[in-house]
C-alpha cells in the first residue's frame, strides 16, 4: 500500500515554476493556510504567493465548518490572487481552482474526478476535496482573492470522527498511496492554465458547468433558512445555480448561501 519516500514530504523544490508559484511558503504547521495567505495579502504581497502546510491546527471549511486532515496526509494550500475582476466575477477564480484540482487529480492519478456545486471535488460521487474562497475588498474594488484548497490524499477519512462518513480520499480510491508533491504540481499547473485564461478575459463557466455532477439532476438545496428542490439547469458567470422549480419558475441560488446541495432521489 506504500510507494512513498518516508513521510512523503512535500518538496517545494520539485514544484516547478509558474505565476502562482512565484513565492512558495511552506509551513510545517499553521492555523489555516487561508489565514497565512490573508496576512501576506494585507502586508502588500503581490499575486502568486502560495502557502502550503503539512498540518492545520484550525483548518476552515465553508460556512464556519472545520477542515480536518492528519499531519502529512493531504494537500492543504492557499493561493493569493489579485485578479483584475469585478467582485461579481470573483467566482471565476474559484472555478479555476476547482477545475484545476479536478484535472490535476485526473492527470496524475487517472481517477475520474468530478465537481459538485458549489465547491466540492468528487471521486466516484464522494467528496475528496473542497475549496474555500475568501475575498478582500478595498471599497467597492476587489483587492485580493484567497483560494484555499484541501484535498484528502493519503488517509482514510472514515477514521476521522469530524469528517462526514460519505467522504473519500485519493488513496482509498486508488488503492495505493499517491506522492503529494507530484499531485500538487499537477494541480497548480492546471489552476495556472485556467487562471491565465481569466486574465485574458475568458470565462470558465462552460468548462465548469460541464464538470459539475450536479447539473441535469433533481437536487435539494439546503439554505440557512429552509430548503428548495428543483431541476439543476445551469450555472451563471457568478457561480450561482439556476434551478427550475415544479411550478416552472426559475430560481437563482447563490453559491455563498448554500449549506448543502444533494441529488434528490425522492419520487
Ligand atoms: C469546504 O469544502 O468546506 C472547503 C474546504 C477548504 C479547506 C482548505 S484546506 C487549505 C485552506 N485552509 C483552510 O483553512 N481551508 C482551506
Amino acid at each position: 500500500m506504500n510507494n512513498l519516500s518516508p513521510g512523503d514530504p512535500i518538496n517545494p523544490a520539485t514544484l516547478g515554476g509558474g505565476p502562482l508559484r512565484r513565492n512558495v511558503v511552506f509551513l510545517p504547521e499553521c492555523e489555516s493556510t487561508n489565514d497565512a495567505a490573508r496576512a501576506l495579502a494585507l502586508s502588500g504581497e503581490p499575486e502568486g504567493a502560495l502557502v502550503i502546510t503539512d498540518f492545520q491546527r484550525a483548518g476552515r471549511g465553508r460556512l464556519g465548518r472545520t477542515w480536518q486532515a492528519p499531519r502529512s496526509s493531504s494537500l492543504l494550500f492557499s493561493i493569493l490572487l489579485r485578479p483584475p475582476l469585478e467582485p461579481a466575477r470573483a467566482a471565476q477564480a474559484v472555478m479555476a481552482a476547482s477545475l484545476g484540482a479536478m484535472e490535476g487529480i485526473r492527470r496524475e492519478t487517472g481517477l475520474p474526478a468530478r465537481l459538485k456545486w458549489p465547491n466540492d471535488v468528487l471521486i466516484g460521487g464522494k467528496k475528496t476535496g473542497g475549496i474555500l474562497c475568501e475575498l478582500g475588498m478595498e471599497g467597492p474594488k476587489l483587492a485580493f482573492v484567497i483560494v484555499g484548497v484541501g484535498l484528502n490524499v493519503n488517509f482514510d477519512p472514515r477514521a476521522v470522527d469530524e469528517i462526514p462518513p460519505e467522504a473519500t480520499s485519493i488513496r482509498l480510491e486508488l488503492g495505493r498511496a499517491q506522492p503529494r508533491s507530484a499531485l500538487l504540481r499537477a494541480v497548480l499547473e492546471e489552476i495556472e492554465e485556467r487562471y491565465a485564461g481569466i486574465l485574458r478575459g475568458e470565462s470558465l463557466r462552460e468548462e465548469w458547468a460541464a464538470a459539475l455532477d450536479t447539473l441535469g439532476k433533481r437536487v435539494r438545496v439546503v439554505l440557512p433558512k429552509g430548503e428548495i428542490a428543483g431541476h439543476a439547469e445551469t450555472v451563471d458567470e457568478s457561480g450561482a445555480l439556476i434551478l427550475r422549480l415544479k411550478d416552472g419558475s426559475a430560481r437563482t441560488v447563490l453559491a455563498g448561501d448554500v449549506v448543502n446541495a444533494t441529488i434528490d432521489h425522492r419520487p
